[in-house]
């Protein structure tokens, strides 16, 4: 066997070995799609919505006749859907029935420090608050000193004003070294922001749109999560360890927690909300008839919100966390037809990601108008005040191999960049392998990539950037609306855990 520390003297390797499911994989596209639930308000109270959510165990079935242990919010997987308004306000009140602390962060959501989810921002489990039981949950927290010291509660608040652009967001896991491992196991859902703006242009709505999160899992022989750093037994076998280091992948794709679904759709324009949720797994999406025609995936948002105008893609790039606001027209797919959405990236099993059945024609009232968006912002390369460099890169961590930014791993007590509010930067970015880095608090544009100009699918308002393996890339954004401390890191989740976060501090 390998021991830890010899895995650990060798250098991470660019792309992770796929974890190998111990149970037979079911046939694709034939479970129904799930749409994930819609949470209700429990009140509304001065213009406020407010909601409760209880983290707690629950055994869910993903593959056909399987139960597996997960972690959830709410006890389904995907957590459940917050539906939102602009400018309205939404308070969520977690409660902790886990058997670990954690911290509850709304990606891309635009909030108080107090409210982001720091990732020692701790919500504690029921009846574990003691100072004995924190030192045994955090004795493997590098830089948390007393572990007293630390902010926790049992249940916390989150407050999101709610002053953002219309688009979808997803709410995770963000607890110090453990979100990889957090997300794995189920602590992941969305968060739809809509608005009158949006509304007003006929887009394809109702059951037509239709929100999916994309995610790779590998299951032991009992249908348990395989994970590396949850089995000591699989984290030593040899190549295991350096695939935990690279970004843990899994050999099933599952759609709105369900393995390669399929979903009956009339033949007309779809909205499809997509969001990567996986851990580390990149794709590149395609959308192709069962007679090999490729479909037109038109993008209507990006991360943050309306494209000024649709951008038309044969084939669509997704990293980690990003997400595609999308419009596909199922019009010219006969009755009875297919079409797969497929991941060019993959291979095997993984090639697939789920299906559509065309049940029949009907009337198409929606349409995707030329002009979608006027309030994107403007910042050109005059209004920074200044440009700031970072490195994404691997690299020596507490004495074996991390993912360092600009040559450092994540310490909670160090500031990393402090910026003034209401002040316009650029950033630029460089990565040695793939990392999807992505900014709190704020959306960004893409001003350039590799040297020249962004890509197509880099349009519009983002806070996932997928950088690509020896690549540059340069954004621009503004840090408005609260001062604090808020984070910068790579959403491969296991990168992020392994150092590759940063603290920005607005003041
Ligand atoms: Cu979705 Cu700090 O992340
Ligand atoms: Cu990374």
């Amino acid at each position: 066997g390998l021991s830890t520390a010899a895995a650990l003297s060798r250098r991470p390797p660019a792309t992770g070995a796929q974890l190998r499911s111990a149970l037979p994989l079911p046939p694709a596209f034939r479970t129904p799609l799930p749409l994930p639930a819609v949470l209700k308000p429990v009140a509304t109270v001065g213009g406020v919505d407010r909601y409760e959510v209880t983290q707690r165990e629950a055994a869910i079935e993903i593959l056909p006749g399987v139960r597996t242990p997960m972690w959830t919010y709410e006890g389904v997987f995907p957590g459940p859907t917050i539906e939102a308004r602009r400018g309205r306000p939404v308070t969520v009140t977690h409660r902790n029935e886990l058997p670990v602390p954690t911290v509850v962060h709304l990606h891309g959501g635009h909030t108080t420090a107090a409210s982001d989810g720091y990732p020692t921002d701790l919500v504690l489990p029921e009846g574990r608050h003691d100072a004995t039981h924190m030192a045994h949950h955090m004795h493997d927290m590098p830089g948390m000193g007393d572990p007293r010291a630390v902010v926790t509660r049992l249940t916390r608040d989150y407050t999101f004003p709610m002053d953002q652009r219309s688009t979808m967001l997803w709410y995770h896991d963000h607890r110090m070294d453990f979100t990889a491992p957090a997300i794995w196991r189920g602590l992941a859902g969305l968060h739809i922001i809509r608005d009158e703006e949006e509304e007003g242009l006929g887009l394809p709505a109702g059951d037509r749109e239709l929100p999916l999160v994309i995610t790779d899992r590998a299951f032991d022989g009992e249908g348990g999560l395989l994970y590396p750093s949850l089995d000591p037994g699989l984290r030593e076998r040899p190549g295991v360890r350096e695939s935990y280091l690279a970004g843990v992948l899994g050999d099933v794709i599952l759609v709105n927690g369900a393995p390669w679904p399929v979903h009956e759709v009339d033949a007309v324009r779809h909205r499809l909300r997509v969001l990567n949720a996986s851990n580390a797994r990149h794709y590149e999406l395609e959308a192709v008839t069962d007679d090999g025609r490729r479909l037109d995936l038109v993008q209507i948002g990006a991360d943050q919100g309306l494209l000024a105008g649709p951008v038309t893609h044969r084939s669509l790039p997704i990293a980690p966390a990003e997400r595609y606001d999308l419009v596909v027209d199922f019009s010219g797919v006969p009755a009875g037809g297919r079409v797969r959405l497929r991941n060019r990236l993959g291979s095997g099993r993984t090639r697939e990601v789920m299906a559509f059945r065309i049940a029949r024609t009907a009337a198409d009232p929606s349409r995707v108008p030329p002009v979608l968006s006027r309030d994107l912002p403007s910042w050109q390369r005059p209004d920074a005040a200044r440009v700031r460099d970072f490195s994404f890169r691997a690299g020596r961590m507490h004495g074996g191999h991390g993912w360092l930014i600009g040559g450092l791993p994540f310490d909670p007590a160090r500031t990393d960049v402090t910026t003034r509010l209401g002040d316009v930067e650029i950033w630029r970015l460089i990565a040695d392998v793939h990392h999807p880095v992505h900014l709190h608090l704020v959306g960004f544009r893409v001003l350039s990539r590799g040297g020249r100009a962004p890509r197509p699918h880099d349009a519009g308002l983002k806070d996932t950037l997928s950088l690509r393996p020896g690549e540059s890339a340069e954004i621009i954004t503004r840090f408005t609306g609260y001062r604090g401390r808020y984070l910068f890191h790579c959403h491969n989740a296991e990168h992020e855990d392994m150092g590759m976060m940063a603290n920005l501090e607005i003041i």
